[in-house]
């Protein structure tokens, strides 16, 4: 087994292979499946948006090139062949070097590569009597429909073929959920490497918690954040940082991060790195001045014992329905004792009142993406019923909001925005907390503050 890493993936070529493997069990007798590489997006006139791999065609490949294609072939022994960019010694000059065919076979462990300009020749041929064409159909990447119109290209370079004999595929089979569901359960190697973001991502947080003080801008906290990403090892965020001052952080995606920091309100920091394309997805929020007002201290509380009761009830088989139901209720409870929910208890808790102020979702996957892939086979009731099993990975992230306009709150209570996020991976008895070195508690955070 080649235990060497592949670049840019800290994962062993094995890895990959056994995922290829894996994929080959579910295809049907005589199949091929195709998986794009995400392809370049400019950004303005001659420029481009950082390029990120699409996750589906690294999962199986690693491999790091925009507009490769990697074939899947289920005949009697099972082929790999991939399709990525020609060597070209003038572009490897302006834009940067190439993997090259050879390269493919030996380092990534492809059975054949071509060139990209061999795809229109090769894959129809591929095609032709195949009973079953897998692909990821409606997929949300960008790359995704201008593949999709190569796909029934090919199709009907086949059909072109119908008189000499040739028969194109007559199932055409969405896979994604094939491969969502194994991106879904992380292997141990996979588990080390979360384990890792989420440290650097702790630290990064650390230090916004250090640099925080009035009158900075929230983009110079987002510049610490970055930095603390970048010096250990993780090149850029997993998604776009949040850092929301006061009422800001009553704007769940607020990415603007471009107003200053305020005496006596809130900082709410929603930051993950990316670590060989894996995800941390972590969020702190903390007073800008190092100390916690009553109001903002009451609501803090009231969020973290929603989370750290939820994440308890972490173990196999159970639901985030049911975790939900546990925060929910804990949230609605302590909303009413704060007087911020009025009338009788147990209606407001059957109504679920508390999404008036908590307002998404109390957690999802994570892994490759952020909001990861895998099913979660809802209800009629619109609830996540699918059972936790051991090597799943789901942020736990329960908050409120209560926005500056919000007139029918008391004064005192308006502009608070807290969110608290952790990010968990069920174990064969309970969970791990994969957080561990972001502070949470109000007597850590105003410590780690003050000695700053
Ligand atoms: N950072 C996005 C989320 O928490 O879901
Ligand atoms: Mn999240
Ligand atoms: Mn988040």
């Amino acid at each position: 087994m080649n235990q060497t890493h592949l670049p840019g993936t800290e994962l062993p070529l094995s890895e990959f292979t056994a995922r290829r493997e894996r994929f080959f069990t579910s295809m049907p007798e005589n199949s091929m499946a195709l998986f794009p590489a995400a392809i370049e997006l400019t950004r303005s006139n001659d420029t481009e948006y950082p390029f990120c791999q699409n996750k589906n065609f690294f999962y199986l490949t690693g491999f790091p090139e925009p507009d490769a294609v990697l074939v899947l072939i289920k005949e009697k022994t099972n082929r790999v062949v991939l399709f990525s960019r020609a060597k070209d010694a003038l572009q490897e000059v302006w834009h940067g070097r190439r993997v090259g065919q050879e390269l493919a076979v030996s380092a990534y462990g492809v059975d054949e590569c071509f060139t990209l300009d061999k795809q229109d020749e090769f894959i129809p041929e591929y095609m032709a009597d195949k009973s079953n064409l897998l692909y990821c159909i409606g997929a949300a990447e960008s790359v995704s429909e201008s593949f999709e119109i190569k796909v029934l290209s090919w199709l009907k370079a086949v059909k072109a073929k119908s008189r000499l004999g040739k028969k194109a595929p007559t199932n055409i089979i969405d896979c994604s959920n094939i491969i969502h569901e194994m991106r879904l359960i992380k292997s141990e190697a996979e588990l080390e490497l979360m384990r890792k973001i989420n440290k650097i991502s702790g630290v990064a947080h650390q230090r916004a918690m250090k640099q925080s003080t009035v009158g900075k801008f929230e983009y110079q906290i987002e510049a610490d954040i970055l930095h603390e990403f970048a010096s250990n090892g993780a090149k850029s965020p997993a998604y776009a940082t949040i850092v929301a001052g006061g009422d800001n952080g009553n704007i769940l995606h607020y990415t603007e991060n471009s107003d200053t920091l305020k005496n006596n309100e809130l900082l709410l920091i929603d930051a993950g790195g990316e670590l060989a394309g894996y995800a941390a997805d972590i969020t702190r929020t903390f007073p800008i001045n190092g100390v916690f007002t009553n109001e903002q201290k009451a609501i803090y509380q009231l969020v973290l014992d929603a989370q750290l009761i939820s994440i308890q009830s972490i173990k196999p088989k159970s639901t985030l329905a049911h975790l939900n139901k546990i925060a929910c209720g804990f949230l609605t409870e302590g909303l009413h004792n704060l007087g911020i929910l009025k009338g009788d208890l147990s209606t407001l808790i059957k109504e679920k009142a508390c999404k008036k102020y908590f307002i998404h979702g109390l957690g999802h996957w994570l892994g490759l993406d952020v909001h990861d892939v895998g099913d979660y086979k809802s209800n009629d009731k619109r609830e996540q019923t699918r059972e936790f099993e051991p090597g799943m990975v789901m942020t736990i992230e329960p908050g409120l909001y209560i926005p500056l306009d919000d007139i029918s709150v008391e004064e005192k209570w308006r502009g608070i925005a807290v969110r608290i996020e952790d990010n968990i991976v069920v174990t064969e008895t309970g969970y791990e907390n994969l957080t561990v070195n972001a502070p949470k508690e109000i007597v850590q955070i105003e410590a780690l503050m003050a000695n700053s």
